[in-house]
């Protein structure tokens, strides 16, 4: 039988506020997109740092539209190469396929399991044309040593920051180094609507056609005073967010900044708590986000250390009957996957010991935006070190 959950690896995310968005937005019986979405971009811009933004229904839809924008208007060919870190979300790495893109792997690091610079520069030719950055679990990669290492050549980058929302590189907001950025508000994110996204740029160029192939690849929200009204100027798809999405994302926004303070004291505490319980002996090693960073946290990750990597199973499943939840790091080393396979994405050369370890090794349990008591904490701590070896 499954025991209840105590520590679920995501909470209730939404407070009476949210729902009183909501219930406005549907009060007004108008759900599609509107001047809510055009508000809140506004806002998420300017608080940001970014000039534009534009809303779509998932982060996934970000990538999708970024990538898209980015192949028609830098004139991406089919079969050029776009890098992309083997630790990654599937919809991180599908837009490149579904654009005609080759997607070439690289490893990432043990330190925050980001894609190692010298390894993305090693594999740069001159079919390399973008680059999708995954900013993973919270933390960044340093974007700014990448973009010096890569200067003078024409290469678009596109930070996928759906896991990191609000971190900061350079006390800069993440999302601001590249050509585009991505944004999700799932569920289990920084902030959340249930679904929804939001792609940042500083083109208009950019920005205007993000907003064509949002919808249908039509003119509509340009704000263009167009003789004929259906003008279809380029591909599209329809993206677009739903209103009473803006609306509770707008009001979780400014939650943000006290959800990650708290996100924070809550690691802390449980990895203050750990290092110095009776049993501690380096089962685990912690993320190590890059010095000039400041981590936006949603999840705990860690990686099972050498000496007790045999015990995993037991370690997750003793966690588990505790009704502690946890989960796998991403999707692991995504070439590993059977939608790899499918698609033939493994080259025979492509061998990430790394990103292998990260999947063998490395799990996380959640991060909440209340404060979890010394109760819980010490429950948590003695789970994770009910194994020692003497
Ligand atoms: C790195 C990364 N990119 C993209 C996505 C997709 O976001 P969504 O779930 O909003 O489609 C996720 C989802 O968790 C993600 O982790």
């Amino acid at each position: 039988m499954k025991s209840r959950i105590i520590y679920p690896l995501l909470e209730n995310a939404f407070n009476k506020s949210d729902i009183k968005e909501a219930q406005k937005v549907i009060n007004t019986q108008r759900l599609t997109m509107s001047v809510i979405t055009s508000r809140f971009e506004k806002e998420f811009a300017k608080y940001f740092g970014s000039k534009y933004a534009v809303m779509v229904n998932s982060g996934s839809s970000a990538n999708l539209l970024s990538v898209f924008v980015a192949k028609y208007l830098h004139k991406i060919k089919n079969n050029d190469e776009a890098i992309i870190p083997s630790v990654c979300w599937s919809t991180s790495l599908w837009p490149i396929v579904q654009a005609g893109l080759k997607p070439v792997f690289v490893d990432v690091n043990l330190k925050n399991y980001n894609a190692l610079i010298d390894q993305i520069i090693s594999k740069i030719n001159r079919k390399t044309k973008l680059i999708m950055l995954v900013h993973v679990l919270g933390t960044s990669i340093d974007v700014v040593k990448l973009k010096n290492k890569i200067k003078g050549k024409k290469i678009v980058i596109i930070e996928d920051t759906c896991e990191s929302l609000g971190a900061k590189l350079n006390n800069k907001y993440l999302g601001n180094f590249g050509d585009f950025a991505s944004y999700s508000f799932y569920y289990s994110h920084q902030i959340t609507c249930g679904e929804g996204g939001m792609v940042t740029t500083n083109s208009k160029k950019n920005y205007n056609l993000l907003k064509i192939m949002r919808a249908h690849g039509w003119d509509r929200d340009l704000n263009k005073k167009n003789e004929k009204n259906f003008n279809f100027v380029n591909m599209g798809f329809n993206l677009r967010p739903l209103e009473v999405s803006a609306a509770i994302a707008s009001n979780q926004l400014k939650r943000l900044k006290s959800f990650a303070f708290v996100r924070d004291l809550n690691r802390n505490n449980i990895i203050n708590y750990l290092k110095r319980h009776k049993n501690w002996d380096n089962q685990f090693r912690f993320v190590e986000p890059e010095k000039n960073s400041t981590p936006s946290w949603f999840g705990l990750p860690m990686l099972i250390t050498k000496k007790y990597l045999r015990f995993k199973k037991n370690i997750i499943k003793n966690l588990n009957n505790k009704g502690i939840e946890t989960r796998p790091i991403i999707s692991g080393n995504f070439l590993n996957q059977k939608a790899a396979y499918i698609y033939k994405l493994k080259n025979k050369k492509d061998y990430f010991p790394n990103a292998d370890y990260i999947e063998k090794a490395g799990f996380f349990i959640g991060l909440h935006t209340k404060l979890t008591s010394k109760k819980k904490i010490k429950i948590l701590s003695n789970e994770l070190l009910r194994i020692k070896i003497d």
